[in-house]
């Protein structure tokens, strides 16, 4: 016999919703954290190999940044946050505030011409975009 109290089933439009914020969020911050690590093969390939990955990496991940705002505004409308409790309403503003921040951190990337500023606002960009994330699995409880 099952406990009433205990884990339940999400339906059907909880588990499209979720798995489309959590699969944008995979490309968004996987993303990022994989081709950080691909950086030093991808550099033996030539000077102009690591401009062109970035390129093609920047026509996954900004859909996925799109996606994980669509979606978000989804979740947030599904979720009634009228009855949030304050800890709850801060963490989601705070994770509002990072979101903005991986949002312009990575414009700010892709613009800077001097390597220093360029991983400087790459740094930026996914310390913000791991923070949203972890804020997502808080205020998803
Ligand atoms: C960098 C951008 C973002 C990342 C990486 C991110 C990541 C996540 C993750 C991993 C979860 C947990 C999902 C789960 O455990 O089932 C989540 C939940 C959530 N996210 Fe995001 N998110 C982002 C942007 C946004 C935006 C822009 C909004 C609102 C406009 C938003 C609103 C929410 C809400 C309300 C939940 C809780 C959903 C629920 O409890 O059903 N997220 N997020």
């Amino acid at each position: 016999m099952y406990a009433a109290a205990g884990p339940q089933l999400a339906d059907w439009t909880t588990i499209v919703r979720l798995s489309l914020h959590v699969l944008a969020a995979c490309v968004w911050v996987g993303g990022q954290l994989v081709l950080a690590g691909l950086l030093p093969t991808v550099r033996g390939f030539g000077d102009t190999a690591p401009r062109k990955i970035a390129q093609a990496f920047a026509r996954l991940s900004w859909p996925a940044f799109a996606l994980l705002i669509v979606t978000g505004f989804w979740n947030y409308a599904a979720i009634k946050p009228q009855h949030a409790s304050p800890s709850w309403s801060a963490a989601f503003g705070v994770k509002m505030a990072l979101v903005v921040a991986a949002g312009v951190g990575t414009l700010l990337h892709t613009r800077a011409s001097a390597p220093k500023a360029k991983g400087i606002w790459a740094g930026i960009a996914s310390l913000a975009s791991l923070g949203a994330l972890v804020l997502g699995v808080a205020i998803a409880g």
